[in-house]
């Protein structure tokens, strides 16, 4: 006996889209092994438990694949898991290599065939790109780079020796000493410095314009950028910074440009930090990201901005879950 696996998935729990998908994985996972009704023994199916709305077996018999026991049974559910997805595993009596078939997204599932994903998503301070990016790289399985977190951990290291993250010749030489990792426990990224987990330090206010004054220096990008295209060509990965899309990673297949109206952005930030216990001053703040946008966008090496084919998303008046369904659709509609 051998088994031929595939999955596809949905956006909307509904009947009709139901029966186009397992029609459609059907259909390929027969054209795709040049399959024949005599050599099929069963099928199996498999949902996740946000589908209610249609039966993969029912729909599947009404399509015609009504010559062999047909089962479908609901997966215990996963966080990270892939949503709205559903799952065949086809029982067949054929000495062929088989070929597998994952379709809609869902071929994020299978690392082991699929091509590395990379996903790049630029974009201002408090555009909400962090926020979007774990969640889309949860929902797709696949690792989170907060390539950010790496600057602000360089301009950390110059704030704690003294250094100017302005001066570059300061920051030049102490860059041979910067003993910089991004690990990951339990999924989550830990910026490791100099031996110690700075993952929070880092996120402090005093911190983000030092990440952003040391940003500007071209020996720094190089050195952030080697260690970034490292990571993300040997796994699939959602990359947030301020230049994935146009310089890290310029073949990436998947390219948005976040942004949001200032003040907006100002907003998220303060309570941020509000959470987190640290006193702010709202109109500062604002003035703050302000100064960093301009400083980003107008620094001569890698500046912020939006790569020619990235596609721009402005979360200004979007909820979290309307930009995350937005830019899911499009990576799915691409798979
Ligand atoms: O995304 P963030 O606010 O954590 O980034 C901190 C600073 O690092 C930001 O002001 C600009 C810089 N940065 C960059 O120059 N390139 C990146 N890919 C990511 C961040």
């Amino acid at each position: 006996m051998t088994i031929i696996r595939g999955a596809t998935t949905i956006k909307n729990d509904c009947k009709e889209e139901i029966s186009v998908a397992v029609k459609e994985l059907l259909d390929e996972v027969f054209s795709a092994n040049g399959l024949r009704k005599e050599e099929v023994k069963g099928f199996l199916f498999s949902l996740t438990t946000d589908i209610h709305s249609y039966h993969p077996a029912k729909a599947a018999r009404e399509c015609g694949y009504d010559f062999a026991p047909l089962f479908a049974a609901i997966e215990p559910e996963i966080q990270g898991g892939l949503p709205l997805c559903i799952r065949l595993m086809l029982f067949t009596e054929t000495d062929k290599a088989v070929r597998h078939v994952y379709q809609k997204g869902a071929k994020v599932l299978r690392k082991d065939i699929s091509e590395i994903l990379n996903i790049a998503l630029d974009g201002p301070a408090g555009s909400g790109k962090s926020t979007i990016a774990k969640i889309i790289a949860k929902d797709y399985n696949i690792l989170y780079l907060d390539t950010g977190a790496m600057y602000r951990a360089c301009g950390l290291k110059a704030l704690r020796q003294g250094i100017s993250p302005k001066d570059g010749k300061a920051v030049e030489a102490m860059l041979p000493s910067l003993n910089l990792k991004v690990e990951y426990r339990d999924g989550k990224q830990r910026t490791i410095l100099d031996g110690e987990d700075v993952s929070s330090t880092i996120r402090e206010n005093a911190v983000s314009m030092a990440a952003s004054d040391i940003s500007a220096h071209a020996c720094v990008r190089e050195k952030m950028v080697e260690m970034q295209r490292e990571i993300a060509r040997g796994m699939s990965c959602v990359l947030d910074g301020r230049d994935i899309g146009s310089v890290v990673l310029p073949d990436a297949k998947y390219k948005f440009f976040i942004t949001a109206d200032s003040r907006v952005r100002a907003q998220r930030r303060f309570e941020e930090l509000s959470a987190r216990g640290e006193k702010v001053d709202f109109e500062k703040l604002h003035a703050e990201i302000v100064a960093r946008d301009k400083q980003d966008s107008e620094r001569e090496f890698a500046p912020l901005i939006c790569a020619k084919d990235a596609v721009v998303v402005d979360t200004s008046s979007l909820s979290v879950e309307e930009v995350v369904a937005k830019i899911k659709r499009r990576i799915q509609a691409e798979i």
